[in-house]
């Protein structure tokens, strides 16, 4: 399974990327804001900086404009994903980009319907939004599990991006389903590495160490 990461936040992808963590990174307008950077600064900085894709997401609405800023946007690195959302228009510019040798990363996609789409119109990436799911009480993981199963019933290469990933319980299962890639903030992929009973033996073996009065260096 690929990791990217969910954040605009240079220092935290900087982190990650020196542990060999990060496959990609995703960027959208909300992340854009928090980060207080200039859309194509900060996006030409972490495509600079990370080997694998980029998403940067275009904010028109139309499939000329999307189009239009998509094509500055991948203008930017050759690791940029075009990331559009999971509208008629959407798909429209999804099917020129692709067309033209972009990634395209379709986002916001609540159905199975909706990846289909985005499959046929050359996609390539589907983001499936689980936490925003799971925030009206339906449950995102089912979208996963049946996006693969159409996948693979007709072999679309698209891969499936595991998105809005709020715990590590997400993570786990999205990985078990057989999503290709999971896109999660920093916080949640350090998390991963926490068990409460890796604590504790470790705070056991510390104390017998201590007993045996001896040092390694
Ligand atoms: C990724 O591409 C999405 O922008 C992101 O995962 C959304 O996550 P959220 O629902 O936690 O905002």
């Amino acid at each position: 399974m690929k990791f990217f990461v969910d954040t605009a936040e240079t220092d935290q992808i900087a982190e990650l990327n020196d542990l060999g963590m990060v496959d990609g990174v995703t960027t959208n307008p909300s992340l854009i804001l928090k980060s207080g950077r200039d859309i194509l600064e900060v996006t030409k900085e972490i495509a600079e900086m990370v080997e694998g894709p980029v998403s940067a997401e275009v904010v028109a609405l139309k499939a000329d404009e999307m189009i239009a800023e998509g094509r500055k946007l991948a203008k930017i690195a050759d690791n940029i994903a075009v990331k559009v959302p999971l509208t008629w228009d959407g798909l429209k510019a999804c099917k020129v980009l692709s067309g033209e040798g972009n990634m395209v990363n379709v986002t916001l996609c609540f159905s199975a319907n909706q990846a289909l789409l985005a499959a046929k119109a050359g996609a390539t990436f589907i983001s499936p939004f689980i936490g925003r799911l799971d925030d009206i009480n339906l449950d995102g993981m089912d979208l996963i599990a049946d996006i693969r199963t159409i996948y693979d019933n007709y072999g679309f290469d698209t891969q499936i991006l595991a998105a809005s990933i709020r715990s590590v319980n997400h993570a786990y299962q999205a990985a078990m389903i057989g999503a290709d890639v999971m896109t999660a903030p920093p916080a949640v992929i350090k998390k991963m590495a926490e068990h409460p009973l890796t604590d504790a033996g470790l705070e056991t073996f510390m104390a017998d160490w201590a007993k045996t009065g001896q040092q390694i260096l």
